[in-house]
């Protein structure tokens, strides 16, 4: 980030009165004097003004991704696969996807830096809600409907409710408040409904909106307080925390 930029962010002065203070040879990064105000500078360097350290800034980035079939949501793969980190261009920050999705799911998918953000978004306690589009095998009646909304009983437990609704006999749009291991697709076909192709189109506050397939975009700083502010702690009778 630029020097300048740098100080606005720390709350030294404006980004115009920062400028006026580099100029006048009162910073220093790493204990040589800088006039630059484009000298770049991230969290690790040490920043003074008139010799007293300048708290690191910490910016963070988040991309939304619309991910293809076939391409994995892990940082890395053993098999050697694409992955979502590859969609976006590299930088020097390391990436982590937000949550997961299926290798042949496809939609929205979160990156970041930010670990602490990574880890609201997808912590059981908050529930953030996340809705997909299903199209599924065969006609969903009432009675498969009602089973989904009301909780489907996998081998790892009972499902939360569920809010679903059918857009047609064969596409349901499914809002889980949970994210266990392929969800959707255990929770359809234990009602007989196997998936037959799967998309994320929202994640809590964000929607995947008119980003393509493949595409990405970065979050602005509203998007991402919006995230931030999206974690709400659920109390629910017999669990703790
Ligand atoms: N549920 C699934 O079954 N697969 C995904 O990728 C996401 C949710």
């Amino acid at each position: 980030m630029r020097l300048q930029k740098y100080l606005a962010h720390a709350g030294v002065a404006s980004r115009r009165a920062s400028e006026a203070i580099i100029a006048a040879g009162r910073v220093t990064v790493g204990g040589t004097v800088v006039r630059d105000p484009a000298t770049d500078v991230g969290e690790d360097d040490d920043v003074r003004v008139d010799g007293s350290p300048v708290a690191p800034v910490r910016v963070t980035v988040v991309f939304a991704v619309n991910k293809p079939a076939g391409v994995v949501s892990t940082a890395q793969d053993t098999h050697g696969r694409p992955t979502v980190v590859d969609l976006v261009p590299a930088g020097t920050r390391r990436l982590y996807p937000v949550g997961r999705l299926d290798a042949d799911t496809t939609g929205l998918i979160l990156l970041t830096d930010d670990g602490e953000l990574a880890d609201l978004l997808t912590h059981p306690r908050y529930e953030v809600p996340k809705v997909y589009l299903a199209r599924v095998a065969g006609a969903v009646d009432d009675a498969a409907l009602r089973q989904l909304r009301d909780g489907v009983e996998l081998d790892d437990g009972r499902t939360l409710p569920a809010t679903v609704e059918r857009i047609n006999p064969h596409t349901l749009r499914l809002t889980l408040r949970e994210g266990r291991k392929r969800q959707v697709r255990r929770m359809c076909e234990a009602v007989g409904h196997p998936v037959e192709a799967l998309r994320r189109v929202r994640l809590g506050p964000l929607d995947v909106g008119r980003l393509r397939e493949g595409e990405w975009r970065a979050l602005d700083a509203r998007e991402v307080q919006a995230l931030r502010d999206a974690p709400k702690p659920v109390r629910r009778p017999g669990r703790r925390g």
